[in-house]
């Protein structure tokens, strides 16, 4: 299981220290939260916070946009070279276009699916992607509680994707824990993103290393 921590959770006065700190605890990616206070009623961080997190970071980013204006935010980020940008499949008029358009940038196209969106949503998409982003909260904010039905919608998605990318990653945000971590797994998640969980934690390296299963 790769972790990616999410740095909503962070100390953002202390935001360098906190990316090497999760670096250097063994963390996978470096998860990026991104929104734009219509999308979703919060807002965030722009490149003018990502860059010196970009540059602290020994871990690859992995920036989830929540965001209505995809292609701008893909623009304004793609510069800092992520692994990962991923969309809203609900804030997107021309996904097949979007992906094209990020994977053209040279970064991991990924969509998101909002906890009522169904997989079948993209499975006319699944061919072009590199990992499908299952949220388990609703968008918004971190510390939510977990919503169980992503565990049988995890396994609906992974019978598309065996069918049509078997490539192609999944991956969960929003309530994961080490007591969730043995289902997700089961159920075929590939990346766990954890933000309350790594950062509530006296001990990051410790808490990454118990997702790590
Ligand atoms: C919520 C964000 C999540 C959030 C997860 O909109 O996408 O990445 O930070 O936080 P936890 O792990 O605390 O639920
Ligand atoms: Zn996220």
């Amino acid at each position: 299981m790769l972790v990616a921590p999410s740095i909503l959770s962070a100390d953002f006065g202390n935001l360098a220290k906190e990316i090497k700190a999760i670096c250097d605890g063994g963390c996978d990616l470096i998860h990026v939260d991104v929104m734009d206070g219509h999308f979703v009623p919060n807002m965030t961080i722009g490149p003018v916070v990502v860059n010196p997190v970009a540059k602290a970071a020994t871990k690859p980013l992995d920036i989830h946009l929540m965001v209505e204006n995809n292609t701008f935010f893909v623009e304004l980020f793609a510069p800092l070279k992520p692994e990962y940008i991923s969309f809203h499949i609900e804030s997107e008029k021309h996904p097949h276009r979007l992906i094209q358009k990020i994977r053209s940038l040279g970064i991991k196209p990924a969509i998101v699916l909002n906890p009522h969106t169904p997989p079948s949503s993209i499975e006319y998409l699944i061919e072009d992607l590199d990992m499908v982003l299952l949220m388990s909260v609703n968008p918004g904010f971190g510390g939510q509680k977990f919503i169980s039905s992503v565990i049988e919608k995890t396994k609906e998605l992974k019978k598309l994707i065996n069918k049509r990318n078997p490539n192609c990653l999944i991956q969960i945000d929003g309530g994961v824990n080490d007591k969730n971590i043995h289902e997700l797994k089961d159920a075929g998640v590939d990346v766990v993103v954890a933000g309350s969980y790594v950062f509530g934690n006296d001990d990051y390296s410790k808490a990454i290393k118990s997702l790590q299963i």
